[in-house]
């Protein structure tokens, strides 16, 4: 007969078992991320006899009921969540503590309250830190249910009782436990578990939850990545702690697009939205310095423009420094080593310091050309003129290659007054901007275009 119990380790980190504990994870090899659990071993019943009805199917059609979507009005939140929360969906919004995850929270449900029942759950903070936050919010007299707890036992009850909240926030999913489960909270067998059932009773009773999941670099408490394939949607609220703005990303929505970004700003009242993002962005950019170009990027669907500096200077060591912030490292490699074969720059006896401004993460490939500029700008201290935009990709063999939404990079760029662009070769419909377009087809004529530019001046 089978053991009924026995002990085994669960990484925090990827989720993996083991029966034996270690130092490191042999799956993921994070270290100090096993911990002891108690496993129930199942004892397979079998799939004979028992009495199992049978499915009862339905078409394709989509019924009304299906795509109620309840608007908050912060229009940027609304836009990443694909216009909306939908009914009977469970949504993560995950992000690094401190970033302001209940503060947007609390904000987005406040709204919600004048037209839905809804309720606020808190297991972290105290009843009055909540009403302290809401009153700095200016959301006090919204009539939000608020609890603090955490006993799954009675946020089940409650969401499975007569009168649930159609729309409930449960901070933090690694506070909030199964008083069942030989675990303490915030493990993975918790969070895992916890979230099951929340998902459970989202779609039992059609109702909308979002929980929040703290990004965790211990990996003591489970983070949001042992859940992502559980959820709906995920949503991570990102930014620098030095600087007030803050990202909010559709990483995984399955009612809608994702790769959305909505860009909201920390001040005294909470978050406000931020409309133009671009020319918050390149509000402090100095002009006429060599090394800084401006980057139009799409994050999403929205275009936005960014500042990327950039500062070569001879280097004293036999390893020189590549200091990259808000890039990726392996492509600035990349692109010395073009930069040195196809252009006969030299770089490596200097120093190369890249950075994003505004404490902004890249994470799209179309920065090259822009980074190139960046780096050639510097190193022959020649600056870029203040009313030109640069993006486009770069190839191995130094060619220059097309992006996608050039048009939505062009319109942005023309919005706020840039005259000039510096990009691959225009398509159909691209040139009914009233940009001079300088089109690069290899990265080798960068020098040349440089000289035009500065000449014209
Ligand atoms: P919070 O929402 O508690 O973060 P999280 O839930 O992600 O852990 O936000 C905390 C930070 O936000 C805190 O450092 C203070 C700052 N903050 C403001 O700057 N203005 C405000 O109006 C509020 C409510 C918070
Ligand atoms: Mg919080």
């Amino acid at each position: 007969m089978a053991k009924a119990q026995q002990r085994l380790y669960r990484c925090q980190s990827c989720g993996a078992e083991t029966s034996r504990w270690a130092g490191q994870c042999p799956h993921c090899d994070e270290w100090n991320t096993l911990v002891e659990e108690a496993a129930v071993v199942r004892i397979p019943k079998g799939l004979k006899g028992g009495t199992s009805s049978t499915l009862a199917f339905t078409d394709l059609t989509l019924e009304a009921h299906d795509q109620v979507r309840f608007k908050t009005g912060i229009s940027e939140f609304d836009r990443v969540c694909g216009g909306g929360l939908v009914k009977g969906s469970l949504l993560l919004v995950g992000g690094n503590p401190g970033i302001g995850k209940s503060t947007l929270l609390l904000q987005a449900i406040a709204r919600l309250a004048s037209n839905h029942k809804v309720a606020y759950i808190s297991g972290e903070e105290a009843l009055a830190q909540i009403k302290m936050r809401a009153s700095r919010l200016g959301v006090s007299e919204s009539p939000v249910n608020l609890a603090a707890h955490n006993n799954m036992r009675e946020i089940l009850a409650t969401l499975e009782g007569p009168e649930p909240p159609e729309i409930v926030i449960i901070d933090s999913i690694q506070t909030v436990f199964i008083d069942n489960i030989e675990a303490a909270p915030g493990t993975v067998s918790q969070v895992r578990a916890c979230t099951h059932e929340l998902m459970r009773v989202a779609k039992a009773r059609g109702l909308t939850l979002l929980i929040v999941g703290h990004v965790t670099k211990e990996g003591m408490i489970a983070g949001p990545k042992v859940l992502e394939h559980m959820v709906d949607g995920v949503l991570t609220f990102e930014g620098d702690q030095g600087h007030h703005f803050r990202l909010l990303r559709a990483t995984k929505n399955r009612f809608g697009p994702t790769d959305e970004v909505g860009v909201f700003e920390m001040t005294q009242q909470g978050l406000s939205e931020v409309q133009n993002p671009s020319m918050f962005f390149l509000g402090e950019r100095s002009e006429g310095v060599s090394g800084s170009v401006v980057f139009a990027s799409v994050e999403g669907t929205r275009p936005l423009l960014m500042e990327i500096q950039a500062l070569v200077a001879p280097s004293p060591l036999s390893m020189p420094r590549r200091t990259v912030i808000g890039w990726d490292q392996g492509r600035l490699s990349m692109l010395t080593a073009v930069l040195q074969t196809r252009c006969n720059l030299t770089f490596h006896d200097k120093d190369i310091f890249l950075n994003v401004t505004g404490g902004l993460k890249i994470q799209e490939t179309g920065a090259d050309l822009a980074v190139a500029a960046a780096l050639v700008s510097s190193l022959t201290q020649t600056p870029l003129p203040p009313h030109v935009v640069v993006f486009g990709e770069v190839g191995l063999s130094g060619e220059i290659r097309r992006l996608p939404f050039m048009d939505l990079r062009l319109k942005e760029a023309q919005k706020l007054g840039f005259t000039e662009a510096l990009m691959p070769s225009l398509g159909k419909g691209e040139e009914k901007f009233h940009l001079k377009i300088r089109s690069l087809s290899r990265l080798s004529n960068i020098r040349d275009v440089f000289k035009e530019i500065s000449r014209e001046q």
